[in-house]
């Protein structure tokens, strides 16, 4: 967590000397929580995950988790401004992604719960992300 901390400090000066004066306008930077469900490849009973978007963009970087793909199915990194497609219109059992990418679970568990397991295992847990039902 330490580690982290500093990340986003070092990271932060950095963005804001980088970005001084300029504009964020035409920045589209998303909503502030999502609730993200599977439609393309849904599982037969749904567990929606919930997502404070904002607070993963204060102390991450968009192409932590955003990239693109290029005309022969390659994988791009992030660009400032780039379009941001949902993750299942690429990550989808017909558009012939390698194991364990094949729909939006299985990307979604390999950035968000990879992430959480090297951060701290506790963030790992199904619930932190799968609140059950009360
Ligand atoms: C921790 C991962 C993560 C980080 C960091 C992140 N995003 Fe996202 N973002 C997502 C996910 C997941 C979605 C939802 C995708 C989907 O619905 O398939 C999303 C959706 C979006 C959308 C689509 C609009 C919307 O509200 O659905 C925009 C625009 C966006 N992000 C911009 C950004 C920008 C700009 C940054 C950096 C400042 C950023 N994101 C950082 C994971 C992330
Ligand atoms: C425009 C298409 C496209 C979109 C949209 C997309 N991906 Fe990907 N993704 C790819 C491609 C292509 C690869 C590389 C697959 C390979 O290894 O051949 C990839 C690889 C990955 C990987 C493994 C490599 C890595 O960078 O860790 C993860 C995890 C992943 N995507 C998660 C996501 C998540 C989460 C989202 C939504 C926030 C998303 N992807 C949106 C095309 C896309
Ligand atoms: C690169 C690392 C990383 C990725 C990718 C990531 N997270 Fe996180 N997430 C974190 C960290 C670190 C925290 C702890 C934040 C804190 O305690 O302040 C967190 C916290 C959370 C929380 C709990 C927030 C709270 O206030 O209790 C939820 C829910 C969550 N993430 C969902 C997701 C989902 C869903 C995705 C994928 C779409 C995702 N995360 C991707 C690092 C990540
Ligand atoms: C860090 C966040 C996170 C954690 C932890 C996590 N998931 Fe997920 N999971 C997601 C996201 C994001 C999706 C894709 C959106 C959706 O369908 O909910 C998903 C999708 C799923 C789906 C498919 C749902 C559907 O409607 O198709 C199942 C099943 C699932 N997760 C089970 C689990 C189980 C079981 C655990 C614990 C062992 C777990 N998840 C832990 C974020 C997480």
């Amino acid at each position: 967590m330490k580690k982290i901390a500093l990340y986003v400090v070092a990271t932060a000066l950095v963005m804001g000397l980088a970005f001084t004066g300029a504009s964020f306008a035409t920045d589209d930077k998303g909503s502030a929580e999502m609730t993200l469900t599977s439609t393309v490849d849904p599982a037969k009973k749904a567990k929606p995950a919930i997502f404070p978007h904002a607070k993963h963009q204060e102390r991450l970087e968009c192409a932590d988790c955003h990239h693109s793909k290029d005309a022969d199915g390659k994988q791009v990194a992030y660009v400032e401004g780039q379009k941001i497609e949902k993750c299942e219109s690429c990550h989808n059992k017909a558009a012939g992604m390698p194991k364990k990418l094949t729909t939006f679970k299985e990307a979604a568990h390999a950035s968000c719960k990879s992430c959480h397991k090297k951060t701290d295992k506790k963030l790992a847990k199904c619930s932190v992300c799968h609140p059950k039902k009360k």
